[in-house]
């Protein structure tokens, strides 16, 4: 019986996400849109990887890169129609990819048509919809509480006097969930959407969309500060779970497994994280809390094997563990860890146990592209080290030809390719058995191939020191696989009386057997491991 068939598909299922203005532009318009993701299809069929879930696409006042939105059921113009959505679901559905959509619960844009009317009057029919309160009786701030994208996350109203609450930007009023009628309109937005035939939400801020009632002030430490991820009254409030659980109720509903994986706060400890998933034996809230680590841990051995340690161990039983590499916030691998360690990282990912999520490009090594000043979009890149997220956000590279094959020679990208990034694209990497296309690639295909890769038991060795060393074990199926995080070679022996077969190199150029592996610089292999007879 092969593991993760039908039902069970997104436990080990291999999520795409597309980050919709920057995937392919059909239109000549020079930005991305839903006819460009549908023609690039068969791109990721071939690939290998099971599911995309494409950030928003709605309608939207663009303040939040699509994440401030204005219609929860419709899609903006510059990305195409409702018949475009169907018809990517329709062709995605005839080879095999699941589809998730984003879903955005947390907030609305602030031209939102609800917090148009909420904001009209004290005794709006939709004023609590929102989070309103009066000032301090300094007139300032109702408290301290600070937005994630710096602070206060509360802004004044003149019209009506009170201030409304905003985890994020000021542009994105965050919605009342003690409200029934908040939570029946969001279900209703799913139920539109899961109709159409869609496997599922990507769920943003989900840690926050319950606050204390009492609107308490955290408390803050010597330094006048607190950490965000560990606030007390902004963010996992008792209840959030439950919010989680009814929504979950909504999918279930159902036919086929419709799946929701939530976004949580990125540097939250494991004990909070897995408490999205519920409870071992009662499985019912979140399918894939996002587990946000390797986006920030050091490349380092140590640290590595003693997070995966851990949060493998803290999944609870039954449930499946998530990871991701990069994504839309943050600067890409190739950047952030240097070309070499993310392929090495490429192989981490694919061959870690759970649900891992590849970001768009990253298949090909694509690095961060710097953004001249005049053509920044993200209102957030002023405030963030190394430009903000705009460098992680730029067009796909699928040829070495005018703008990367993205868009028409004719049309200005909406934000640069990245010129002296030849190399780097789609067209160049598929006739390179070296190129990071190939060795994801073939990652994702031994994937496929071998239960034990998806879904068998992980467990980490002990590796010289440099090294991450764990093994994928199901029924008579094992791997080995083994990580070198440094730049200096190393030789790891393997445990005594074995062999291995060396299946993948992360540097694409090396097969045959061996009793003790030894690695170069930022290489990373997945071995076969046969007990010696
Ligand atoms: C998290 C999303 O990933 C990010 O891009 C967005 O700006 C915030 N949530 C606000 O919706």
């Amino acid at each position: 019986m092969p593991l993760d068939a039908g039902h069970d598909w997104w436990r080990s299922a291999v999520i795409y996400q597309v980050y919709p203005r920057s995937f392919a532009d059909a239109n000549g318009d020079g930005v991305g849109d839903l006819p460009g993701i549908t023609s690039r299809l068969p791109y990721l069929a071939d690939l290998g990887v099971d599911a995309i879930w494409i950030s928003p696409f709605y309608p939207s006042a663009h303040e939040d890169g699509g994440y401030d939105i204005t219609d929860f059921t419709g899609v903006d113009p510059i990305f195409g129609s409702l018949a475009d959505v169907d018809a990517l679901i329709a062709a995605a559905k005839k080879i095999g990819l699941r589809v998730l959509l984003d879903l955005v619960p947390n907030h609305t844009s602030r031209h939102h048509p609800w917090f148009v009317a909420s904001r009209a009057s004290r005794s709006a029919a939709r004023r609590n919809w929102y989070i309103w309160a009066d000032p301090a009786k300094d007139g300032g701030p109702p408290n301290n509480w600070r937005a994630v994208t710096g602070g206060s996350a509360w802004t004044f109203d003149a019209s009506t006097g009170q201030y409304y609450l905003h985890s994020f930007f000021a542009a994105q009023p965050d919605l009342n969930w003690r409200n029934p009628n908040v939570r029946e309109a969001m279900a209703g937005v799913m139920r539109f959407w899961l109709d159409r035939g869609i496997d599922g939400f990507r769920v943003d801020m989900i840690d926050y969309l319950l606050k204390d009632e009492a609107l308490r002030d955290e408390p803050l430490d010597e330094n006048g500060w607190y950490d965000q991820p560990l606030a007390k009254y902004q963010l996992n409030q008792r209840g959030v779970v439950d919010i989680m659980r009814s929504l979950r109720r909504v999918v279930d509903g159902y036919a086929g497994a419709r799946i929701l994986l939530g976004e949580v706060e990125s540097r939250l400890p494991i004990d909070v994280l897995v408490r999205y998933y519920g409870t071992a034996g009662q499985l019912d809230v979140l399918h894939l809390p996002f587990n946000f680590w390797l986006l920030f841990l050091p490349w380092q051995s140590a640290a590595l094997e003693r997070f995966i340690t851990d949060y493998d161990g803290a999944v609870p039983e039954g449930a499946a563990p998530n990871w991701v590499l990069g994504n839309h916030d943050v600067p890409r691998p190739a950047t952030r860890l240097g070309a070499a360690q993310a392929r090495a990282a490429m192989v981490l990912l694919l061959t870690l146990r759970g649900a891992p999520v590849v970001y768009y490009g990253d298949e090909l090594g694509m690095p961060n592209v710097p953004i001249p000043p005049e053509r920044i979009q993200d209102p957030w890149s002023a405030a963030l080290p190394g430009g903000g997220r705009d460098p992680a956000r730029t067009p796909m590279r699928w040829t070495r030809g005018p703008n990367a094959g993205f868009c028409p020679e004719h049309a200005m990208p909406w934000l640069p390719v990245g010129d002296e990034l030849e190399a780097i694209n789609v067209e160049d990497q598929r006739h390179d058995p070296g190129s990071m296309l190939a060795l994801t690639k073939a990652l994702l295909a031994l994937r496929r191939a071998c239960p034990a890769l998806r879904g068998g038991n992980l467990r980490c060795l002990q590796g010289p020191p440099g090294a991450v060393v764990f093994s994928r074990v199901h029924d008579d199926e094992r791997f080995l696989v083994a990580i070198n995080t440094t730049a200096a070679p190393v030789e790891v022996p393997l445990p005594a009386g074995t062999s291995g077969i060396v299946r993948i190199s992360s540097a694409m150029d090396r097969t045959g057997t061996c009793t003790t592996l030894p690695l170069r610089a930022h290489e990373a292999c997945v071995l076969e491991w046969i007990p010696r007879s």
